[in-house]
């Protein structure tokens, strides 16, 4: 199973001003794969050092092998979501949000207006997700069937086969 923390980014959620629905959906999509251990869940306000500094920790203490941030990917000015996560990334993973957002066009034109970024930082994959669950539940079904793929090749367990008939 893959340690996964969830990372919920809004200033109203933070302040306790909004209840995160989009967190939990994550968690629910994720638990009914058994592929992904959900070990952190956290709210912070869209601060763009607080961000960094939790990506860092969670990556660099607790080792995750997933983060999947939620919220903070728009136009607005708070948004920092993209700018935190390619700060704290040593390689981008550009297909990912590509995937994410050629799936979500066929879907809704305001795909666009995410700036949902992924990348690695050691052996941590760190993606962004917008903050409705509604994007949420939409860019999960765009990623998760070569999530484990990618991941496997991350953690180098060795027997990630790109060769394999994809499934
Ligand atoms: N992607 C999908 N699949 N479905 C959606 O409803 N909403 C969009 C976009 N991506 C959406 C989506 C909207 S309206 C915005 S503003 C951006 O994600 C950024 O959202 P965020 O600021 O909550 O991160």
């Amino acid at each position: 199973m893959y340690k996964t923390g969830i990372l919920t980014l809004s200033d109203k959620g933070a302040k306790g001003q909004r209840t995160d629905l989009s967190g939990p959906q994550i968690s629910q999509i994720l638990a009914a794969t058994n592929l992904y251990q959900v070990l952190k869940t956290e709210i912070l306000p869209d601060d763009r050092e607080a961000i960094k500094a939790k990506l860092i920790e969670w990556a660099d203490q607790e080792k995750l092998d997933l983060i999947l941030t939620t919220g903070g990917t728009g136009f607005s000015p708070r948004d920092q979501t993209p700018e935190a996560t390619i700060a704290v990334c040593e390689r981008l993973t550009p297909g990912i949000p590509e995937a994410m957002r050629y799936y979500s066009l066929a879907i809704t034109p305001k795909a666009m207006l995410s700036r949902a970024a992924a990348g690695i930082r050691n052996r941590t994959l760190i993606i962004n997700l917008p903050g409705s669950p509604k994007a949420v539940k939409e860019n999960l079904e765009a990623i998760l069937p070569a999530l484990d793929h990618g991941l496997e090749m991350l953690l180098g367990s060795g027997s990630a086969n790109c060769a394999e008939p994809a499934k």
